[in-house]
């Protein structure tokens, strides 16, 4: 039932006839927009929360661990298609308790050990709920892909009620987003007959990039460290 209005409704197919199927249409659109209202409230609150971590840090420590953070609600096409292709039951409770990445949230760090602090500070917090971590920057993806990745949940209140939100935080730094961006182009081109070489590639970049990371955060401690033996001295030139 839900399923295929909500099908008609969001793929733009035919409108049922009748007025009592009409108005059925439209209270499940209106709880279905309600539903991602709700994923876009989850969102405000997990980009705020990263927010505060960054301010907090850049007054107390003078470092600004978060360069950017990007959040984004899944469209109702990928929504339907995902719930689909896992095989689970096309409706809101559904929809709540299987599909985790409905609201999504990035952290674009400036180092990889920014991640693994905000992340544990993020945590730390408790009314966040860990549900699970996967470590793709320990454990790199086969084509190179590394991220930190979490599903959290958060308790949103409403006027009248309180609903915990899943939502799906990935932490990485700068190089890595750089890197994902180019590679997610691969998604549709694994047929392309030079398919094997780009791959090939596109992981020898990522173990580069790894690299450069690593290097660009010693060298970060190193200007920091020596700054800070070089001010004691007192001498200014
Ligand atoms: P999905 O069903 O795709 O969400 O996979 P999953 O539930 O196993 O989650 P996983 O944590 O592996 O990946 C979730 C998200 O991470 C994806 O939707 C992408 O945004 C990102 N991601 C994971 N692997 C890759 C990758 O190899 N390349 C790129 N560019 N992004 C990736
Ligand atoms: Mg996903």
């Amino acid at each position: 039932m839900m399923e295929n209005e909500l099908q008609k409704y969001f793929l733009g197919q035919e409108l049922p006839q009748n007025a009592e199927a009409i108005g059925e249409l439209f209270q499940n659109a209106k709880k279905f927009s309600d539903l991602l209202m709700m994923y876009q409230c989850a969102i405000r609150e997990v980009r705020t929360k990263f927010e505060i971590l960054n301010d907090d840090l850049s007054l107390h420590n003078n470092r600004n661990p978060i360069e950017m953070i990007k959040s984004r609600v899944k469209r109702p096409p990928s929504i339907l298609e995902k719930m689909k292709r896992r095989g689970w039951e096309l409706s809101i409770p559904s929809i709540l308790e299987n599909l985790n990445d409905v609201a999504g949230v990035r952290v674009i760090c400036s180092f990889v050990d920014d991640i693994y602090n905000v992340a544990e500070m993020f945590t730390r917090q408790d009314d966040v709920t860990v549900l699970e971590v996967k470590d793709y920057i320990k454990n790199p993806k086969p084509n190179g892909y590394r991220s930190y990745h979490m599903i959290v949940e958060i308790p949103v209140f409403f006027a009248h009620r309180k609903q915990n939100v899943k939502v799906e935080v990935q932490l990485r730094t700068i190089a890595m987003d750089f890197w994902a961006s180019l590679e997610h182009g691969m998604k549709y081109k694994k047929d392309m007959p030079n398919a094997e070489e780009l791959i090939s590639e596109l992981k020898d970049c990522a173990d580069i990039i790894a690299a450069t990371d690593l290097r660009m955060q010693s060298l970060n401690e190193r200007i920091h460290t020596e700054n800070t033996e070089y001010e004691k001295t007192g001498i200014s030139n």
